[in-house]
């Protein structure tokens, strides 16, 4: 990792960690993705952690998180949560021990998702405190609804408004390829458009907090 990441990081609220997961650790992520989706669309699994919304025209259940993703029976999940790989880019990052705090895998049916609004993970923290890291298990392009984020907004006031925000922009296209891992600071304004392709986009996302911050609510 290089430090112009750390420094990307710092000054716009977000960076790309291109190519940081590959080959049979990167399949495995994809097999184990896949088959938690599966549980919930062929095999019927419903629980309280599988978040889903009705699709307009049929009212079929669409998957859109899971939550809880390290307690969901995914060994190779659950060790990326409790600690190695991106505990230590997460430290590296804010440039302080961290812990994980929130994991979650964000599912973009294909045809089906809805944008995510515009919004911020969370405000009450300082900025450079508390990220969050998305491991891409698919490539994510403007097609399928990448992240979009609006530079430095990391850096405004708790209370600033999200609406105007991205509207005054600039507003950067965060495309990424299988197994690249996007940082941003939970503070930074983003969201991302629906998925018009007929393929699943999904990325696996641990939030980090610095040891000594204190988190005031869990959202994600
Ligand atoms: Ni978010």
């Amino acid at each position: 990792m290089t430090d112009s990441i750390v420094t990307g990081f710092r000054e716009t609220g977000f960076a790309v960690v291109t190519g940081l997961v590959a080959g049979a650790v990167l399949d495995e992520f994809r097999a184990e993705a896949s088959r938690l989706v599966r549980r919930f669309t062929d095999g019927g699994y419903r629980s309280g952690d599988y978040w889903s919304f009705e699709a307009p025209d049929t009212g079929e259940p669409v998957l859109y998180r899971i939550h809880n993703l390290e307690k969901q029976g995914s060994s190779v999940i659950t060790g990326l949560f409790v600690e190695g790989t991106f505990h230590h880019l997460a430290g590296t990052i804010l440039g302080k021990p961290v812990r994980s705090t929130v994991a979650a895998m964000i599912v973009k049916t294909p045809g089906l998702a809805a944008a995510v609004p515009w919004h911020r993970d969370r405000t009450f923290v300082s900025p450079h405190t508390v990220c969050n890291l998305s491991l891409f298990v698919d490539d994510s392009n403007v097609d399928n609804g990448c992240l979009e984020m609006v530079p430095r907004s990391h850096l405004l006031a708790n209370d600033a408004d999200v609406t105007r925000t991205h509207q005054r922009g600039p507003v950067h296209l965060v495309t990424a390829r299988a197994g690249d891992v996007v940082v941003h600071d939970v503070r930074t304004v983003h969201g991302s458009r629906p998925n018009r392709t007929g393929a699943y986009r999904r990325s696996i996302v641990i939030e980090f907090a610095s040891v000594d911050a204190v988190l005031p609510r869990e959202e994600g």
